[in-house]
């Protein structure tokens, strides 16, 4: 067994670790809160926390990435916006019925932040799973997902979907995660033969993404309503929509054919047809459900040109962060940084985010 080293900030070696990683989301954005399909990737980056019980009756957490550590009581949720991520999972195992004591908390990330790659869900599921291993709480993953979600809507003020979680608590690098938002089916999916993905940073961070998403989410719901269906998911195609009064149109508009096109890339094996369908999401993204950015059209535009590049697109809520493309398995690097020189010789500043910089 590993023999376990004083942590240095709280002085005391750790009681349990664990870990989640971020994720990529390929097709499917914006479907999940209307029940609909997603394709998600896990990707290298891992968000690690380390626990033990606290001497005290407060709660410190510190975080290495941010250098900040802050103390809270497993009563009043703190100011500190990070530190509401994982009060809210705390909160959350308490009203489900889980023991918590107060704890000292370590994270770790190496999932970027405010990129759309999910770091959020990475850093709730893994507070989550570490909490199961320290308590020995009876939680699957499926459940342990939930928690996450809840806590991101109660605690954070996001009314995401359980796209994130789910990816954070059930993806894998090597395949894709199918998951049917309303039914939770899901299978493994195996990227195209001869592909492999890059993920680049746009460099722009994303700006009021959450109250633009809560806007976005209730637009959906309108559109629902008009329509006589529970939820988007539930319109048989997308000539249904042409009667809804804008905005509502090109929503629903983008969320039928989404849909649509997280079944038709998992149908199809080759990597050009996927490739097209992640074009049209994006064509989808940025007209109909105006989520897209200027410098993301551009990273996005320079990709689709790419002779190496099956299709490129947005990743994520939107409103700013990184674009997913999926790529000659072999030029993946070469894609990666000839495309980041040419935005740059556009005034673009971005970073490779996938393949990982070594
Ligand atoms: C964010 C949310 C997810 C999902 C995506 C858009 O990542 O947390 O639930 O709605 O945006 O697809």
């Amino acid at each position: 067994m590993r023999q376990e080293l004083p942590h240095p900030v709280f002085g005391q070696p750790a009681e349990a670790r664990a870990s989640a990683p971020g994720r990529v989301n390929l097709l499917g954005e914006h479907t999940d809160y209307n029940e609909g399909f997603v394709l998600p990737i896990a990707i290298p980056q891992r968000t690690h926390v380390a626990m033990r019980r606290a001497a005290g009756r407060r709660c410190r957490l510190h975080a290495q990435a941010l250098g900040l550590t802050v103390s809270f009581s497993l009563d009043v949720r703190p100011a500190e916006h990070f530190a509401t991520y994982v009060y809210g999972c705390l909160a959350e195992a308490r009203a489900a019925g889980a023991p918590v004591p107060p704890l000292d908390i370590d994270v770790r990330s190496e999932v970027p932040m405010g990129v759309g790659l999910s770091s959020s869900a990475a850093l709730e599921v893994a507070t989550l799973r570490c909490l199961r291993e320290l308590l020995g709480l009876a939680l699957d993953d499926l459940q342990l997902a939930r928690l996450a979600q809840r806590a991101e809507v109660e605690h954070a003020g996001v009314r995401c979907g359980l796209l994130d979680q789910m990816a954070a608590s059930l993806a894998d690098t090597r395949c894709a995660l199918l998951l049917d938002t309303r039914t939770l089916a899901r299978r493994f999916v195996p990227l195209p033969a001869g592909s492999a993905i890059a993920v680049l940073d746009s460099g722009v961070p994303r700006t009021l993404a959450a109250s633009a998403y809560n806007q976005r989410r209730a637009e959906c719901e309108q559109a629902a309503q008009a329509l006589g269906v529970g939820f988007l998911r539930d319109v048989p195609d997308a000539l249904a929509v042409e009667a809804l009064p804008e905005p509502l149109r090109r929503r629903a508009r983008h969320v039928v054919t989404e849909n649509d096109r997280v079944l038709q890339a998992v149908d199809c094996a080759a990597a050009r047809d996927f490739g097209t369908l992640m074009n049209a999401s994006h064509a989808s993204l940025r007209d109909d459900f105006e989520v897209s950015t200027p410098e993301l059209d551009r990273l996005v535009g320079l990709l689709q040109q790419h002779p190496d590049v099956f299709g490129a697109r947005l990743t994520g809520a939107g409103f700013g962060g990184a674009c997913v493309a999926l790529c000659v398995e072999e030029a993946v690097q070469e894609v990666a940084q000839g495309t980041l020189a040419a935005y740059a010789r556009t005034g673009g500043h971005g970073r490779m985010l996938v393949p990982a910089p070594a």
